[in-house]
């Protein structure tokens, strides 16, 4: 990424006081503008343009950053999947054509695209979970299927691992040169986009990788719960967000008037224009560069694509303050949270199993992490948008662990709620281990305002 877009991301994560600790202004100028004198940037093109990740050359990252005398232990990977074709259609209008094979002379390319295409051809079902195994290992179709990865997704992937090769393989070491399979711990939702993503960072991260060693266990759940997925609470918290969401929609009457518009553009009642969801297409013509769709009537227009864009952001603000998808995100973040300080434990008493932990996943997986953590001012989640957990050993005091947590390659460790405080008492560039794992068995659930102290007590108890 470039520095802009690092700058303009930080800005965005600006922490927020979810728990009782505001920030002082003091902190606040060392990590952020001030927000007086300079106003937030609100750029739906700008934003639509970040979403769309289009692979660029070099991106800077601060993955793998510490000091010399601190040991890499364990990376904990969670990402949405790649770039792909809309999962909706804009009714009555052409369907937008896309290819999505895999072809060397298109961009964007990646060097090991092709590589990629024959590894994947020889590719057996025993390394899959079922029900994986029926699903295509890499993209394929001359007109892309609906929710299908694009070439851009794979590359897009493709980056992401060859990137944590040189941080992680290269540079610190994190798997010995015969590595087995009970290094790697590989986990997907059962789309084909998400196996797909999954399976090109993890060939760009392991060129050539033994099929034998490799094993993609299946998720169900997008929340990551599998097991602990029954939580009443939660989904009474998605209730009162959705009709917050709602209510902002009403209240929108610019947004009403441009749905209006497009729905005589297309010819069909507002309502069924509005419930096919056309941003999700849209966004799809904007990052591919192609126009939007025209009828009879005229077209779908950049001002359209603007003002659904602008709503969406208004929508994650208001979202933010309103603190319901909070409630929603702790509950739903932490089975996976859970599962990946128990991972860390583990390896913390010198276990060499599942150092490094991938879910491919969506941005309804990342987006309650990302809140829970207190990164609520983080972007969405962008296409090929990785989250990372970093395990950290100090060799001058080896019984102590520390943790790092990077966001798209930005090291947001000390916006996390649950870190914000250590950064004024320690000079340490990492948080104690401990105020993850506390975060994660207790102040979770007191963030919640519930009487609860554990996930089932807080799944079934009234909090704010
Ligand atoms: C997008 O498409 C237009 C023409 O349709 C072309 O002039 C422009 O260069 C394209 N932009 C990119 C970034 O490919
Ligand atoms: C949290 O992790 C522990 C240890 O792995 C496990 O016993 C417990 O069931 C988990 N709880 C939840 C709610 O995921």
């Amino acid at each position: 990424m470039d520095i802009l877009t690092a700058l303009l991301l930080l800005v965005h994560l600006i922490p927020v006081s979810t728990a009782k600790n505001e920030v002082s202004s003091k902190s606040r100028k060392r990590i952020m503008p001030d927000p007086v004198t300079e106003p937030p940037v609100m750029d739906p093109v700008y934003e639509a343009r970040l979403y769309c990740n289009i692979p660029s050359v070099a991106e800077r990252s601060m993955e793998g950053h510490a000091p010399h005398h601190f040991k890499l232990v364990s990376v904990h990977v969670f990402i949405r999947h790649g770039d792909r074709y809309p999962l909706y259609a804009i009714p009555k209008t052409k369907r937008l054509e896309i290819d999505c094979t895999l072809v060397a002379n298109r961009k964007p390319y990646h060097p090991k695209l092709e590589a990629f295409v024959s590894h994947m051809a020889k590719g057996s079902g025993a390394s899959f979970e079922s029900p994986l195994h029926s699903l295509p290992l890499y993209p394929s179709h001359l007109l892309c299927e609906m929710g299908e990865l694009t070439q851009t997704g794979v590359v897009q992937h493709l980056q992401n691992g060859q990137l944590l090769r040189d941080i992680y393989l290269k540079k610190h070491k994190l798997l010995p040169t015969d590595w087995s399979a009970d290094h790697l711990y590989l986990e997907t939702t059962g789309k084909s986009r998400t196996l797909q993503s999954g399976l090109a960072l993890l060939y760009g991260f392991l060129p050539d990788f033994d099929w034998k060693k490799v094993y993609f266990r299946h998720q169900p759940s997008a929340l990551f719960c599998s097991g602990n997925c029954y939580c009443p609470m939660r989904n009474q918290y998605l209730e009162k967000e959705q009709r917050r969401q709602y209510l902002l929609r009403l209240k929108n009457s610019q947004l009403e008037r441009t749905y209006g518009e497009m729905a005589k553009i297309v010819d069909i009642p507002t309502k069924q224009l509005r419930a096919a969801n056309p941003i999700d297409s849209m966004l799809c013509h904007f990052c591919h560069n192609i126009s939007f769709p025209c009828t009879g009537n005229g077209c779908i227009a950049m001002e359209h694509f603007k003002v659904i864009k602008t709503h969406q952001i208004e929508d994650e603000r208001e979202r933010r303050e309103k603190k319901l998808y909070l409630g929603y995100a702790l509950l739903g973040a932490h089975p996976i949270l859970n599962q990946t300080i128990s991972r860390m434990q583990r390896a913390v008493e010198g276990r060499k199993e599942e150092i490094f932990a991938l879910y491919s996943a969506h941005d309804v997986t990342l987006s309650p992490i990302l809140s829970a953590l207190g990164l609520a001012e983080a972007r969405f989640p962008r296409f090929a948008a990785r989250l990372i957990f970093e395990l950290w050993q100090d060799r001058e005091k080896p019984s102590e662990h520390s943790v790092r947590i990077l966001y798209n390659g930005v090291d947001v460790t000390f916006h996390t709620s649950f870190c914000q405080e250590h950064r004024k008492h320690s000079h340490k560039p990492m948080c104690p281990l401990e105020n993850l794992v506390h975060f994660v068995k207790k102040d979770m659930f007191a963030a919640l305002g519930s009487s609860g102290t554990n996930y089932y007590e807080a799944c079934h108890k009234e909090g704010f």
